[in-house]
């Protein structure tokens, strides 16, 4: 598959099923991933990658974030939705965080976050020439401090996204897109002329 046609097919798919990538395809994925622009070269982008048990391992740490989250709320966190956490990674044969460690450059930490930005997306390009389905998550995982903690993060760096992988299952229907751009096209600006004298 070209480049244009990987990007142009990419689509976010929910369910994913075994197989998922294989190791050697999952460092074929992360190369593509560090191919990534990077303002500076500060290479901020870290990935964890989860595939078999590490999966439910950590569906403990997303369980706790919930009870967390639910206790700061004043609600309980009933068992259905323990259950779901618990299982929240399963939902596809591998997960691959993808977070930004700020690294201290002259790089602004926002350009930094994008560079790690464009490295998710080339993740999920590259799965998708590879013939794998994809979907790029966040929710309140990604922002939750036990989460964070469980990664080792310090304030400053961010979980940019958790990357699901696997076989898309033959009966998922996508929705065709417009791939016509002209809506977002904007105008180039002109310098307007000052009001007041000789303006
Ligand atoms: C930063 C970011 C966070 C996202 N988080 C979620 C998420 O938590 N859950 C989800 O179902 N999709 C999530 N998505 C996927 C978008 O919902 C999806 O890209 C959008 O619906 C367009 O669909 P497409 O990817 O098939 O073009 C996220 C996408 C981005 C870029």
């Amino acid at each position: 598959m070209d480049a244009l046609d990987a990007i142009a097919n990419r689509r976010s798919i929910s369910r994913l099923v075994d197989p998922g990538p294989t190791p050697a395809e999952i460092a074929t994925l992360l190369g593509a991933a560090v191919s990534a622009p990077d303002h500076g070269k500060a290479r901020p982008w870290r990935f964890v990658v989860f595939t078999g048990e590490d999966r439910a391992r950590f569906g403990e740490v997303l369980e706790a974030s919930a009870r967390h989250l639910a206790e700061v709320a004043g609600e309980p966190l009933d068992e259905a939705r323990a259950e779901k956490e618990r299982r929240r990674f399963l939902r596809a044969p591998v997960v691959v965080a993808v977070l930004c460690r700020m690294q201290a450059r002259r790089v602004l930490q926002a350009e930094q976050r994008d560079a790690v930005a464009a490295a998710a997306q080339n993740l999920l390009v590259a799965a998708t020439a590879l013939g794998y389905g994809s979907i790029w998550r966040t929710g309140d995982a990604a922002n939750s401090p036990v989460v964070r903690e469980a990664f080792g993060l310090d304030a400053g760096d961010v979980i940019v996204g958790f990357v699901y992988l696997g076989t898309v299952p033959p009966d998922t229907t996508v929705e065709d897109r417009a791939v016509d751009p002209t809506p977002w096209i904007e105008p180039v600006p002109r310098l307007t002329p000052m009001d007041g004298p000789g303006g």
